[in-house]
């Protein structure tokens, strides 16, 4: 086959190039040249005959957009419903992750709801996706699997087995041999990813492509394609955590303030549908140190346990660490509690986390930070049923936070039957107590006096 002919182009003014060079001859711009088709560019204009005609919107057909379930619970939640025809989404997230398991386990679930589903794997053999497969109980008829990396073959592929769902795993080693760039990248991806997105709007088929991201989001992945596609999901987690938080990051077909939550288990990935019972299982309460925040993950709620310890240190300057935390917060609460509160911190070393491999760096966690921080310094326990939710200002006042009625109500719901709130809370706050302070120093009075405990026994 003849080889297509390319150019490149510069991404900064759009100056074409006959051949790559470190440095652009029109706009001197470093690094900016990549390689494009250029037979294809042409080819690919619509030509007359498939010119879309206008209709009022009203009347625009959008029965189409229903979405097919994966029956993977938490992917549907964060999809809301699941995989819309012909749309094209990426997995993004660190090496390791999940996102193979992930992919498996959803195009499994939809096979077995009776769609064809082909996986591509271009970075395992078929015998490793086999294996796993048969570890995860995934091994529906209608579920396809071929290990390849060339695109020709692929787009080859999806025409024999006419998929309505297909998993690309992952874009960066499948390339095209028209190019001369490396595969994995900037041109190799964008490539790809575009005559995939041509075949799935041509197919109404759904696409997922898995895309690797380090540590620093740079590798050419799914920044490269986030314009490109009309999905953009972010897998994360602690890699020695068995917690998987997934998000959306972009949506065509609905909101991304969803939260999915997974746990990795020997049987692959499990959904966490309320993690608040999860994060809180291993509380001991009663402990100096711990108290129960309520926070918003986008638009989940989720209680979790601010923990600190408070020890005399013998470093010149104490060790202050955050896990799970926002370093600057942990440092402006200390200084608010020394300045406001007159606990003094300075021959301390500080150590603070969040139980479970979450994190909350939202400001709605300020205060449970504060009050765990004054619970270890005094050796004094906060009441279990008790939670805190606000954000600590710099003059030592206690500011209200967005949703504080859902926060409390999934509270209420584990059993929290108390919560220190800011005074400017909402008044007619649901299922809690709402124990109000205006400033950081009155509600360390009422957790270190034995109001809270008196309240309790009575
Ligand atoms: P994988 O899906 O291959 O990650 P990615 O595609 O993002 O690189 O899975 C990564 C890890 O998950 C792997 O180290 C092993 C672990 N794992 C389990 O703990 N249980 C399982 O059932 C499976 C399939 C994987
Ligand atoms: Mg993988």
């Amino acid at each position: 086959m003849a080889r297509a002919k390319t150019m490149y182009r510069c991404q900064e003014c759009g100056a074409q190039e006959p051949q790559w060079a470190g440095r652009c001859s029109a706009c001197e711009a470093w690094g900016s040249l990549v390689e494009e088709i250029v037979a294809r560019a042409t080819s690919a204009t619509a030509g007359p005959g498939s010119a879309a005609v206008p209709v009022p919107i009203a009347e625009v057909d959008a029965a189409a957009w229903v979405p097919s379930a994966t029956h993977v619970g938490e992917l549907d939640r964060v999809l809301q419903g699941g995989l819309v025809p012909g749309s094209v989404s990426v997995l993004g997230g660190e090496p390791g992750i999940g996102k193979s398991t992930l992919l498996l386990q959803a195009l499994a679930g939809m096979a077995k709801a009776g769609q064809r589903c082909l996986y591509v794997t271009a970075e395992e053999s078929a015998q490793q996706v086999k294996l796993r497969a048969e570890r995860l109980g995934a091994l529906p008829p209608h579920l396809w699997l071929v290990s390849d990396t060339a695109l020709p073959n692929v787009l080859d592929h999806i025409e024999a087995v006419g998929p309505h769902v297909v998993a690309i795993d992952s874009i960066q080693t499948v390339f095209d041999p028209d190019m001369t760039s490396a595969p994995g990248s900037v041109a190799q991806v964008r490539e790809c990813a575009h005559r995939l997105v041509r075949a799935s709007k041509e197919r109404a088929m759904s696409t997922v492509l898995v895309g690797h991201v380090t540590k620093e989001g740079s590798l050419a992945g799914p920044r490269v394609l986030e314009h490109l596609v009309d999905t953009v999901l972010s897998f994360e987690g602690e890699r020695h955590h068995a917690l998987r938080l997934l998000r959306a990051m972009k949506h065509r077909y609905g909101a991304t303030d969803e939260l999915g939550l997974f746990e990795m288990t020997d049987a692959g990935l499990e959904s966490v549908p309320d993690p608040s019972a999860l994060f809180l299982a291993d509380r001991r309460p009663g402990t100096p140190g711990s108290v129960v925040a309520p926070v918003l993950d986008g638009h989940r709620p989720l209680l979790v346990e601010v923990q600190a310890l408070v020890a005399p240190s013998s470093l010149p300057a104490p060790r202050r660490s955050a896990q799970g935390l926002d370093n600057g917060r942990l440092a402006l609460i200390v200084a608010v509690l020394q300045q406001h509160v007159d606990l003094p911190f300075v021959k301390q070393d500080v150590h603070t986390v969040i139980a479970g491999g979450v994190t909350a760096v939202e400001p709605g966690a300020d205060l449970a930070l504060a009050l765990a921080l004054v619970s270890a310094h005094k050796g004094l326990p906060v009441p279990p049923d008790v939670v805190a939710c606000g954000e600590v200002g710099l003059g030592g006042e206690i500011r209200q936070v967005h949703q504080t009625a859902r926060r409390l109500a999934e509270a209420a719901r584990l059993g929290f039957r108390r919560a220190i709130v800011p005074a400017s809370a909402p008044l007619d706050l649901p299922h809690t107590e709402a124990l109000r302070v205006r400033t950081l120093e009155e509600a360390v009075r009422l957790v270190c006096t034995d109001h809270l405990r008196e309240r309790r026994a009575s």
